[in-house]
């Protein structure tokens, strides 16, 4: 498994990481994951999964990097707070390595959440401090507010069908340092990757490099400066396969053949805006009936 440097943190992490939301396949295929190298796993105080991941690095915990985020209704100070002692009871561990304000709340300054942040590292309760779903914007304001502690990373969606940071985000966090944490590396179910992939662009390249299809459109991600990618994989057989994806790399002809045959796109801003204003349940039932419609029609909606 190849490591990244995790920003300017002296510390580096493995490129790909567990991801674990919507997870439901116990300790195991976790633990599969680890044994193969990926050790970093992300996982959230909403997720339910905080338990399980505290079972598969109990006995490995010093050798595994466990990132966690508060949630944008716990971002008060004291709140943060409280957030964080649950979290460190429920992943059963003294110390998160990475916490991660989840996604913008306009409603708290980030200063006042910033300075809860600070005063955990303060505390020994957490390493590295990051922040998720923050746009170029926010990062800046952000970025001001942590004044003892740099923030480290911006978690955000990425794959190889959709490029929406790559408009700034991306080179933003590239020209300061900060580490992408690609979520959704394969595009929250693979089949809305294979949904824009109509003319078998990916399995073209499995067969071409001898990997799977899933491993080369990681690799997709991976190939960029900065970016370290979370897969969610329910099996052992996907948890594995995914840390497949590390330690090799598509050629610059491979990535430029793949740009050219698979349908991928950027967010355009109001879209990008309805979609962080949009309850979660409004978003999941959206995705529902989308799942319904013809592939060219329902990778507009995923
Ligand atoms: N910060 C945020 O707001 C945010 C938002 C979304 C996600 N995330 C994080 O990012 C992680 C990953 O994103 P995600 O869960 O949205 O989706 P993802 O990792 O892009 O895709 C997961 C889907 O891909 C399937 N899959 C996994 N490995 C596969 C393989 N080798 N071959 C074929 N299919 C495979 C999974 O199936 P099975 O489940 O059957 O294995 C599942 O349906 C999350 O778990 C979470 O930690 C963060």
């Amino acid at each position: 498994m190849t490591s990244k440097p995790l920003s300017n943190a002296g510390v580096s992490i493995p490129e790909v990481g567990l991801g674990t939301w919507e997870y439901r396949a116990g300790v195991e295929p976790l633990r599969r994951g680890l044994d193969a190298g990926a050790l970093f796993i992300d996982t959230a105080e909403s997720y339910g999964t905080e338990p399980v991941v505290g079972h598969a690095v109990a006995g490995i915990r010093d050798r595994v990097f466990v990132a966690t985020k508060v949630s944008p209704e716990h971002f008060r100070f004291d709140d943060v707070l409280k957030a964080a002692d649950a979290s460190l009871k429920r992943l059963r561990i003294d110390r998160i390595d990475l916490y991660q304000l989840h996604r913008p709340n306009d409603a708290v300054p980030v200063e006042e959440t910033l300075a809860a942040m600070e005063r955990l590292v303060d505390a020994g309760k957490v390493r590295f401090i990051g922040v998720s779903n923050f746009s170029v914007a926010q990062l800046e304001r952000a970025r001001k507010a942590a004044r003892k502690y740099p923030i480290v990373s911006n978690q955000v969606r990425y794959n190889v069908v959709d490029r929406t940071i790559e408009a700034d985000l991306l080179k933003y966090c590239q020209a300061s340092g900060l580490t992408v944490i690609a979520y959704s590396p394969l595009g929250r179910t693979f089949q809305s990757v294979l949904d824009c992939d109509p003319d078998g662009a990916l399995a073209d390249m499995a067969r071409l490099t001898g990997r799977t299809m899933a491993q080369v459109a990681l690799n997709w991600c991976l190939c960029a400066d900065g970016v370290v990618a979370i897969p969610k994989g329910n099996s052992t057989a996907h948890v594995v396969e995914n840390c497949g994806a590390s330690g090799w790399r598509l050629t610059a002809e491979q990535r430029r053949l793949l740009d050219r045959r698979i349908r991928w796109r950027r967010r355009g801003r109001m879209e990008a805006f309805v979609r962080g204003v949009l309850p979660p349940p409004i978003k999941r039932a959206v995705r529902d009936i989308a799942q319904k419609l013809p592939p060219g029609l329902r990778r507009r909606f995923t």
